[in-house]
């Protein structure tokens, strides 16, 4: 199964311009949190809006997956807490989000809400928990707009600007893999990465550079491998090995980036 990661894309719509042309060569494309911005100058109703009709459009290509992110939150709930209730009314077909589990293939995929409160948070704690009881014989995926702090994933080049309870969680479920962004900085600063490994879990968090194309992180299960692309270059790392920093950035894309990247965009439905 080949996934393609991106998070943070925050209205860019030139980088959805880019996802959606991309997704069409993926088993599985996460958008893990921050889809909107709210600091943008279009408010959050068209925003809203606006990127509704990109993930249609890319859901119609392959299966998608979004989690909510600190930016993604438009109404509050009953008991107070700030929500993304737009994402909780997506009802595409091709689409999973907040608070969905899912197995695909020998995944099981659990897409954690961001949490401004103890509702939420408790309700993703029963989600980890119900999913725990089914993960057995399944490769486990969490997409997680934070990654855990005291990671380099979240290391702002300053502190960690991770979670202290995704870190609790990952310690206590042992995911294999941990799908988040937030941090734009860590990628690219010193002592921060794309990439941590907590006991068995990976932690993967491609960052945020400007332009048209966002850092992003292919993982292709079968082989056991992920890549992190973007302005700086391509680093890989091997599932099954222990991660050894620093990590070198790779002379040559490896054969199954290189076919994937070369691969032409299917035409994303019209
Ligand atoms: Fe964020």
């Amino acid at each position: 199964m080949l996934c393609l990661l991106v998070a943070d894309l925050h209205y860019s719509l030139p980088k959805f311009d880019w996802l959606l042309k991309q997704a069409g060569k993926y088993d599985v494309v996460v958008l893990a949190g921050d889809a909107l911005d709210l600091g943008a100058i279009a408010d959050f109703r068209a925003q809203t809006a606006v990127v509704r009709k990109y993930l249609a459009r890319i859901s119609q290509t392959t299966r998608l997956i979004v989690c909510s992110g600190n930016h993604d939150l438009d109404s509050q709930s009953e008991s107070g807490e700030k929500v993304a209730r737009w994402i909780d009314e997506l009802r595409d077909a091709n689409l999973a989000r907040d608070g969905d589990s899912l197995v695909i293939g020998d995944t099981l995929f659990t897409i954690c809400p961001w949490w401004d409160g103890p509702v939420v948070r408790e309700r993703l704690a029963a989600q980890l928990a119900r999913d725990a009881e089914r993960r057995e014989g399944l490769r486990w995926i969490w997409i997680h707009h934070a990654p855990p702090i005291d990671s380099p994933t979240s290391w702002t080049g300053a502190k960690s600007f991770g979670d202290a309870e995704v870190a609790g969680w990952i310690a206590q479920y042992r995911p294999d893999i941990v799908f988040s962004g937030h941090v734009h900085q860590s990628p690219f600063t010193n002592g921060g990465s794309w990439v941590d490994r907590i006991g068995p879990t990976w932690i993967f968090n491609a960052g945020f550079e400007f332009g048209t194309i966002p850092p992003h992180i292919l993982v292709e299960t079968a082989l056991g491998e992920a890549a992190w692309l973007s302005a700086m270059g391509v680093q890989v790392v091997q599932l099954d090995q222990p991660l050894v920093r620093p990590l070198a950035f790779a002379s040559a894309l490896p054969a199954w980036v290189g076919a994937t990247i070369a691969q032409s965009a299917p035409n994303p439905a019209a």
